[in-house]
C-alpha cells in the first residue's frame, strides 16, 4: 500500500538534522505485532521510529519498515545501544549488530541508552563519534543524562550531540534538563510521554481535551509538541496511531498551558532509574 498521509509530520531542526516531532515508541512491542504497528504507523504517515538493542524487536521494526513503502530517505529511524556494550570496541561491534538486526546501512539517530558510571564517558563518546563518522550513524546522541552529565558528555564529544531522550510528560518538571538542552542547541526528545498510559484518564487532560474536541492523551503530547519537544507515544493498537498522530491541529492556549505543567508533582517519575541498574546521578 502507498503512503496515504497527506500531511507531513512536523519537524524540530537541531544541529543541522531534521526530528519528525511525532515518533512512534517500539519498547515492549514484540514479534509480528510489532512489525505490524511499525508497519502500520508508517502508512498512517508516522516517519520516526524508536528502537533499542534493549527492546530485543529491533529484528521486527526493519520488518515493518521495510513492509511499509515508505522511502528509506523519508523515515527517521533511532536505536539505542545498552550501557553494558560501552566500551569502544564493544560500541562499534554493537551498533553494527543493530544495522544488521534492522536491515539498514545506517540509522538516522544512534543513542547511549543510560549513562554508564563504569565506564570513562569521554571513551564511550569517542567511539560513539567514529561510529558516527564511520557513517553507521548521520547522528549520535544520549538519554537519560542528567543537566551535569550534558554539560560533561557534550564538551567531551568529538562530535555534535542532536538529542537528550528523557522521561518527559505532565507528572514531571523537566525544566532544569530541558534548559540544558536548549543551551547546547539538542533537541529533547519525550519517551513515556503520555505517562506509560496514565495520562489517558487524567480528569485535567480530559476536560481541556473536551473543550478542543481532543482526548486526554492527544492534549498530554500536544502539550510536549507545543513545546518543540518531540514525543515517541508507544501503542500496541492500530486505533490508537490515528489518535496519537491527530495532535497538530489544535493549540492549547496559555491558561492551558500552566493548568497542565501545575500536574508535575515530586513523584511523578513513571520509570525506575533502579530499572538500568544505574545510580540517579545529579
Ligand atoms: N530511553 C529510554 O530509557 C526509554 C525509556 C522508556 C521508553 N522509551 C521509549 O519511549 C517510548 C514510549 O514510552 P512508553 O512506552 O514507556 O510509554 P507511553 O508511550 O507513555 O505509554 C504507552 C502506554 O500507553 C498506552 N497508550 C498509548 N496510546 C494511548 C492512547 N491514545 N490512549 C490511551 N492509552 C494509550 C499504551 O497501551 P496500548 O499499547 O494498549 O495502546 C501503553 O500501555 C517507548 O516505547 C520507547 O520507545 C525510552
Amino acid at each position: 500500500m502507498a503512503d496515504t498521509h497527506k500531511e507531513s509530520v512536523p519537524v524540530v531542526e537541531a544541529k543541522g538534522a531534521r526530528i519528525p516531532l511525532l515518533g512512534l515508541g517500539t519498547w515492549e512491542l514484540r514479534g509480528r505485532a510489532c512489525a505490524r504497528v511499525v508497519e502500520q504507523a508508517l502508512r498512517l504517515g508516522y516517519r520516526h521510529v524508536d528502537t533499542a538493542e534493549m527492546y530485543d524487536n529491533e529484528r521486527e521494526v526493519g520488518e515493518g519498515l521495510h513492509a511499509s513503502g515508505v522511502k528509506r530517505n523519508k523515515i527517521f529511524v533511532t536505536t539505542k545501544i545498552w550501557p553494558a556494550h560501552f566500551a569502544p570496541r564493544e560500541l562499534e561491534r554493537a551498533a553494527r549488530d543493530c544495522l544488521v538486526r534492522l536491515r539498514l546501512s545506517e540509522v538516522d539517530l544512534l543513542l547511549l541508552h543510560w549513562p554508564n558510571p563504569q565506564i570513562p564517558l569521554a571513551e564511550t563518546l569517542g567511539a560513539l563519534s567514529k561510529v558516527r563518522r564511520d557513517g553507521l550513524a548521520r547522528n549520535i546522541g544520549v538519554s537519560n543524562f542528567t543537566v551535569a552529565l550534558i554539560e560533561q558528555a557534550t564538551k567531551l564529544s568529538g562530535e555534535p550531540l542532536l538529542c537528550d531522550q528523557v522521561e518527559c510528560h505532565p507528572y514531571l518538571d523537566q525544566t532544569k534538563v530541558i534548559a540544558a538542552c536548549r543551551r547546547h542547541g539538542m533537541a529533547v526528545v519525550a519517551y513515556s510521554p503520555i505517562a506509560r498510559g496514565n495520562a489517558r484518564s487524567d480528569e485535567v487532560l480530559k476536560r481541556i481535551g473536551a473543550a478542543h474536541k481532543k482526548t486526554a492523551a492527544q492534549v498530554c503530547l500536544h502539550y510536549l509538541v507545543q513545546q518543540n519537544i518531540v514525543v515517541i507515544p508507544r501503542t500496541s493498537k492500530v486505533q490508537r496511531l490515528e489518535e496519537n498522530s491527530a495532535i497538530f491541529d489544535f493549540a492549547l492556549g496559555k491558561s492551558e498551558m500552566a493548568e497542565i505543567a501545575a500536574l508535575a508533582r515530586h513523584d511523578g517519575r513513571v520509570i525506575d532509574w533502579a530499572f538500568s541498574g544505574q545510580p540517579e546521578w545529579d
